[in-house]
């Protein structure tokens, strides 16, 4: 699973107190990314010791995180639609937070992040102090339908972006999705105004979703050299 920035020991308060947030019998959407796999392997442990939860994944390596910790998984559309149960927490990471405002995406697994934590009742962020940000400024990362790259490209550049395509690290190729697309990761600088930003890029054709979580958090734990600092 990737590693990003940020001490392994914060990451893991930071996944241990969300874990807390979890309560018996819920339906928990479970994040992708460092932190957010301590957070699974924390609520693993709470279930050895009889927390009867069900998770939904966001990923294919969360899911195998969760297959290895014994956390009973249900599909998303086992649990959404008319009448069904919902999610009642999703639990998840972030490569930066400011306000309830985050850029998400750095394990490519936004789109399917984005359909969980949207849904959770409750969508607890965990992360380290290396994310937090006073205004959002990292590269946004964009999944997109292959075939699309060029057409999203030029969008990005029409809004005061610039793409780059991002490459698998040990190998000669583009980095694919669980989902068989391709990511964009997009610099703009300073994005004072990430609502109306995520307006543009989502409404661009060949996009699946964008790295953009405009007022979706309800918490944000962070993970200190001390303890842990929880935001609402
Ligand atoms: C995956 C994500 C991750 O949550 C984000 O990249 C943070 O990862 P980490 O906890 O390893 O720093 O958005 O798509």
């Amino acid at each position: 699973m990737k590693t990003s920035g940020g001490s392994d020991a914060m990451k893991r308060r930071a996944g241990e107190s969300a874990a807390e947030a979890v309560d018996d019998g819920d339906v928990v959407g479970l994040g992708t990314g460092s932190t957010a796999a301590h957070a699974i392997r924390a609520i693993g442990a709470r279930v050895d010791a009889g927390l009867d939860v069900r998770g939904v994944a966001t990923s294919f390596a969360s899911r195998e995180l969760a297959v290895a910790e014994g956390i009973p998984l249900l599909d998303l559309d086992e649990v959404t639609g008319p009448g069904a149960a919902g999610i009642d927490v999703a639990v998840d990471g972030a490569d930066q937070v400011a306000g309830g405002d985050l850029i998400k995406g750095g394990g490519g697994a936004h789109a399917r992040e984005k359909l969980v934590d949207s849904v959770a009742e409750r969508f607890v962020v965990v992360a380290d102090p290396s994310k937090e940000a006073a205004v959002l400024d990292r590269p946004v990362p964009m999944e997109v339908l292959p075939s699309a790259r060029g057409v999203v490209a030029d969008a990005v550049r029409a809004a005061g972006g610039e793409a780059t395509l991002r490459r698998a690290e040990r190998k000669d190729g583009p980095v694919v999705t669980d989902n068989g697309n391709l990511l964009l990761d997009c610099e703009f600088g300073e994005i004072p105004e990430p609502g109306a930003l995520a307006t543009t890029l989502a409404g661009t054709p060949g996009v699946l979703e964008h790295g953009l979580f405009v007022g979706l958090a309800d918490e944000v734990h962070v993970g200190t050299a001390e303890g842990v600092r929880i935001r609402e």
